[in-house]
């Protein structure tokens, strides 16, 4: 079967280099990216579409006999484009729009927890800075201030004191129709466990620990994340069981109960609290680098998951394997980044970086006119290693990262820190 695959990121990289190993692809079928990048073109063939433009894609999808479509961002979903493909008869792995509220509106989420009992931050949710002011009296430092949409993870502010505050919140409701969620600030580690379903059936899909921060020591602007590890072992197999009961099985049946079934992946950012793990946000997508260490990690056969999300047919797979041996990503970003990453610079050394035995996804790479691989985006390499340890997966990361070029770029140094620490 031909199956397109929409993004152009190391995540999009990550799926398109474990689906071009697929048995749907055995007979002579072809891979389709767009707008895909030059990481991507080793495993797809890259095609112009515009992905705001649904008509196109549908009209592409009818003339390429496209058997599977697989969203890897969330803004195409968050703007229905599941729901003009499935109208159309094309499977497509992804939420339907109003599903992808999960991570569209936070509001949506948290107000769905409430009316299900399912474990999140206490919260408010209002629209006039008056209301804002007021309701922070129910709340103690440090205060968590969520703009109601969907902001890229940078809608978020967790001011320290009341002043803090009160001078952030007329800015987050400045815009017209603006509203702003207020939350119980919650202890504890974070993890990110991903599952994929049907709407019916639920199969867990791996964990990972991601590093928000710019900087080593967890220092500077987040970021939408500069490493990650799989799995997240502070995430055990009991609290990825208490996560799944009281967190991901009950969102699911209660989206179908609502009359708005989720299908795709369910990527839950859980905080691991004294009282068991809480539920932070919901993403209807892969994480970005998170999937760069799950797909490395997977043994099963991704294209076939991802299908029976799709079709309807999960249940009829069994639980995916992965091996057991931890994946490790660095993420070479441009200087700049997050603010004003500086584009263009060349970058060398990869084939080098990979002999180590590593794997180097793109992110925002692109072919200059001179034929050069040059940076084109903030987050611009992922390099990935597995090893017996998180430490050895470290080293191997590392070295591969130090066989590539790229004078305009940066990486954080101590990637899966908190593992090696708890690995002695
Ligand atoms: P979000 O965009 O909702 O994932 O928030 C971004 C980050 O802010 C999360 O990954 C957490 O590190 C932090 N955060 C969000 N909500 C809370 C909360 N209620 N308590 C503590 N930390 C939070
Ligand atoms: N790495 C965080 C995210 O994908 O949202």
């Amino acid at each position: 079967m031909n199956i397109l695959l929409l993004g152009g990121g190391g995540r999009e990289h990550a799926l398109a280099w474990k689906l071009a190993q697929s048995r749907l692809l055995a007979d002579g079928g072809r891979l389709f990216a767009a707008p895909g990048n030059p990481g991507i073109a080793q495993h797809a063939e890259l095609v112009i579409l515009d992905v705001t433009d649904h008509a196109a894609i549908t009209a592409f999808c009818a003339a390429e006999a496209v058997g599977l479509v697989v969203v890897g961002p969330e803004a195409p979903l968050v703007n229905g484009l599941a729901d003009t493909l499935r109208d159309a008869g094309v499977p497509v792995f992804g939420p339907s729009k109003a599903a992808a509220q999960l991570e569209g509106s936070k509001g949506f989420t948290k107000d769905l927890c409430a009316r299900h009992t399912i474990p999140t931050a206490g919260y408010v949710r209002v629209e006039s800075v008056a209301d804002a002011l007021a309701a922070l009296d129910r709340f103690a430092a440090p205060f968590v201030l969520k703009a109601d949409g969907l902001a890229a993870g940078k809608g978020v502010v967790i001011a320290e004191t009341r002043a803090d505050a009160e001078a952030a919140i007329p800015d987050m409701l400045a815009d017209e129709g603006a509203a702003l969620v207020i939350e119980e600030f919650m202890h504890g580690e974070e993890a990110s466990l991903f599952a994929i379903t049907d709407g019916t059936t639920i199969l867990t899909f791996g964990s990972a620990q991601d590093h928000k921060r710019v900087g080593d020591g967890d220092t500077g602007p987040n970021t939408g994340g500069m490493g990650a590890y799989s799995p997240a072992r502070v995430l055990t197999a009991e609290l990825e069981a208490e996560a799944m009961e009281r967190i991901l099985r009950p969102t699911v049946a209660a989206m179908a109960a609502e009359g708005m079934p989720y299908s795709g992946v369910l990527y839950a950012g859980l905080m691991l609290t004294d009282e068991g793990p809480k539920l932070v946000e919901y993403n209807c997508r892969f994480g970005d680098p998170e999937c760069q260490v799950l797909m490395p990690r997977l043994q099963g056969d991704l294209g076939e998951y991802l299908l029976a999300s799709a079709l309807g047919r999960l249940a009829d797979l069994p639980p995916p394997a992965f091996a057991p041996d931890p994946a490790l990503t660095v993420v070479l970003a441009a200087n700049g980044y997050p603010a004003t990453p500086e584009k263009g610079g060349p970058i060398g050394g990869i084939d080098t970086a990979e002999a180590t035995g590593a794997l180097v996804f793109h992110a925002g790479t692109a072919i200059d006119g001179e034929g050069r691989l040059v940076a084109a985006g903030g987050r611009v390499l992922n390099v990935t290693a597995s090893g017996p340890d998180v430490r050895h997966a470290q080293m191997t990361a590392y070295r591969a990262v130090d066989a590539i070029d790229f004078p305009t770029g940066f990486c954080r140094r101590d990637i899966g820190w908190r593992e090696v620490a708890r690995e002695g």
